[in-house]
């Protein structure tokens, strides 16, 4: 049997929650089971000194207020049973230490194992990454002990993000419109015929012009009271913020040397914003390889970044779910008006947005790449 630890109660007594009721009613805390600490949980400093630790699975926040109370939640790294832990000591104690220990349960923090020190709930967990069942459930209601939704007006905590981003240099490519060919398929044929194509035929700057066109530039802008500017483009977005930029990184384009060129979405132009390097070579490189199949780099790699703050004084917890969900509705919008003008689109699931932000000498907790497609030209 472990040795009880020997506690003042005035140390033990239970940790401050959140006033926030959890939507996710907590299962019976049952001290004769043996617990561990959930491989869910997470420990941070709060605002007052505190030690805040919750787990996604459960949703209330527990304040850790000082080294006793983070004493005995690290003493579950091993599995204990909390009667065991307690037995011997005088009923006050006793009764102080399985109130704390409820506590940590109810937050999610100990929970029940098996005898060979698997959580109970194993099955239904074991698919769930850490950090993805922490970002799914803080950007839904429901369980989670933070409002969840826009927030009006935005936070003055947060300094504005103006609705462009400075252009990094003078306009240096103005793009062609496109035109409307007569035999462009209707948007239900655009719909059924679309499939992830992996050419690396070279794209024509006119071609590429017209997808741009289509895809991303900014149709309408609209001023807000306080002074914003809120957007409109082809493809929606939420509240209106446009926090996505989109970067064009051509290998074979007739008419754009190598390099990465930023989308001017109000002048419909390119604008250089890095020349070619390693940097560069490298996300071509995760690109090819990403498709499992081609052999030579995409013809254009289209990169997408967002600007988090825009949408973060709007959206808080929410922001990135958002900016995701909009990345979603971008692609879908990249593979329609390709299939429409018979280029060869493709999303990748994943990029290096250390490396973009490298490439390109930005911040990557102000802009950050989060969605990668590629293009091809036309058949040969
Ligand atoms: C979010 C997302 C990520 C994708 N990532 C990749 C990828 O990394 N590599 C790739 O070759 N295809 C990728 N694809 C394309 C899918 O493989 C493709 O959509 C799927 O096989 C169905 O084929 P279809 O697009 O022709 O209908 C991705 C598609 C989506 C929507």
């Amino acid at each position: 049997m472990a040795s009880a630890p020997s506690l003042a109660v005035d140390r033990v007594a239970a940790p401050a929650q959140t006033t926030r009721s959890s939507e996710h009613p907590a299962s019976r805390f049952d001290p004769s089971r043996r617990h561990s600490l959930s491989r869910f949980a997470t420990l941070r400093p709060g605002p007052d000194g505190e030690l805040v630790a919750d787990s996604p699975t459960d949703g209330r926040l527990l304040s850790l207020r000082n080294a006793t109370q983070v004493a005995l939640v690290l003493r579950f790294l091993e599995p204990q049973v909390p009667d065991e832990l307690v037995a011997g000591l005088d009923a006050a104690r006793r009764e102080a230490l399985l109130d704390f220990f409820g506590h940590c349960h109810d937050a999610g923090l100990l929970v029940p194992v098996d005898d060979a020190g698997r959580e109970a709930r194993h099955d239904a967990l074991a698919h769930w990454e850490v950090h993805d069942l922490a970002f799914h459930a803080r950007s839904r209601r429901g369980r989670t002990p933070f409002a969840v939704g826009a927030i009006s007006p935005p936070t003055d905590a947060l300094e504005p993000e103006p609705a462009f981003k400075a252009p990094a240099a003078a306009l240096s490519v103005s793009l062609p419109k496109g035109r409307t060919a007569s035999d462009e398929p209707t948007l239900t044929a655009a719909l059924e015929a679309r499939r992830s194509l992996y050419r690396t035929t070279p794209v024509d700057l006119d071609d590429l012009g017209a997808f741009l066109y289509r895809t991303s530039r900014v149709t309408a802008v609209r001023t807000t009271a306080d002074g914003d500017s809120l957007l409109q483009r082809v493809y929606p977005s939420g509240g209106a913020l446009h926090a996505l930029e989109l970067y064009v990184i051509p290998t074979r384009c007739r008419g754009l040397d190598p390099g990465v060129y930023h989308y001017r979405p109000r002048e419909h132009a390119l604008v250089a914003a890095a020349g070619p390097g390693p940097d560069v070579d490298h996300l071509l490189e995760e690109a090819r390889h990403g498709t499992g199949r081609l052999e030579d780099a995409p013809s254009v790699l289209l990169v997408l970044s967002a600007r988090f703050r825009r949408v973060a004084r709007k959206y808080q917890g929410l922001s990135y779910a958002l900016v995701l969900k909009e990345v979603g509705a971008a692609f879908q919008t990249f593979y329609l008006v390709a299939t429409a003008l018979g280029l060869a689109p493709c999303a990748i699931g994943t990029g290096n947005s250390d490396r973009f932000a490298r490439a390109l000498g930005i911040d990557y907790y102000t802009e950050s790449s989060v969605g990668e497609f590629i293009l091809g030209g036309r058949e040969a």
